[in-house]
């Protein structure tokens, strides 16, 4: 399918998954509105992408989000990649309530994004949300995370039935080296060599790599109610 001059709108567009995707979209020709909370990686991803409108939004802030949505008048696709929430890996049993729910910011994120988003969408347009593997497949204190993923995953399917022809699908990312990882500092780049040992295909992620599976969600005219793992094969024993 063809997005040249579609209007696309990614909310958590600055760093990672969502930058990779603004990216992409923008060289298939794509008008792309990227966003995100802090000023500073707005501004340096729009001194460093000038093709692409970055702005200042908040996930949980619904009337920022329509204000955004307004402005591109039509939207074609709308993709929401925002972390949107800390995440406390530990046991469940030693995880507060708070720290649980916490977790879920991410959910209520993606709602607020589908709320404000899907009166601006066209018929034959999509959105497209980012879960990840956790929420299949998770280790030991990881409940919230997978808990989270889980429910993002049981929205894109209820949300392809309700808002259908619009498409809704999934991306679920495996072990992914974006800018999540940062809080490793020094320790990240070994880190995550470490980490793909352990994976099927031997490595973690690229951001691009995710980016490719959200292009193939957004552009397959006949594609709905599906999550997409890109994972290196995690998912298997
Ligand atoms: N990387 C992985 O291994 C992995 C695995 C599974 C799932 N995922 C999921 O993939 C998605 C993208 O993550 P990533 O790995 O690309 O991380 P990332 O590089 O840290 O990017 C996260 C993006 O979300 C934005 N963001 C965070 N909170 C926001 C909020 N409240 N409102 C608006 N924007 C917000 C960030 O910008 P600001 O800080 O400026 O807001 C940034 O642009 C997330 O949903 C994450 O849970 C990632």
């Amino acid at each position: 399918m063809q997005i040249k001059g579609q209007n696309v709108v990614i909310i958590g567009g600055t760093s990672g998954i969502g930058l990779a995707t603004a990216v992409a979209a923008s060289a298939a020709g794509a008008n792309v509105w990227s966003a995100s909370r802090s000023a500073d990686k707005v501004a340096l991803c729009q001194s460093n992408y000038p093709d692409i409108e970055f702005s200042q939004v908040d996930i949980h802030d619904p009337a920022g989000l329509k204000d955004l949505f307004e402005k591109t008048g039509k939207i074609n696709h709308i993709v929401g990649a925002a972390t949107g929430a800390n995440r406390t890996m530990v046991p469940f049993m030693e995880q507060t309530d708070e720290q649980f729910r916490e977790a879920f910011n991410k959910f209520w994120g993606y709602t607020n994004v589908v709320r404000q988003g899907a009166p601006f969408l066209v018929e034959d347009g999509s959105i497209t949300l980012v879960s990840g593997t956790p929420a299949r497949k998770c280790n030991p204190g990881m409940s919230s995370v997978s808990c989270t993923g889980n429910a993002v995953e049981g929205l894109v399917r209820a949300l392809a039935l309700e808002l259908a022809p619009r498409r809704v699908n999934g991306v679920a990312p495996g072990i992914i080296d974006t800018g999540m990882f940062d809080r490793l500092g020094d320790n990240k780049a070994a880190a995550l060599e470490n980490i793909g040992k352990g994976i099927l295909l031997g490595r973690v992620g690229a951001a691009e790599e995710v980016a490719d599976g959200i292009m193939l969600a957004i552009g397959n005219p006949y594609m709905t109610g599906v999550v997409l793992d890109i994972d290196g094969g995690a998912l298997l024993p």
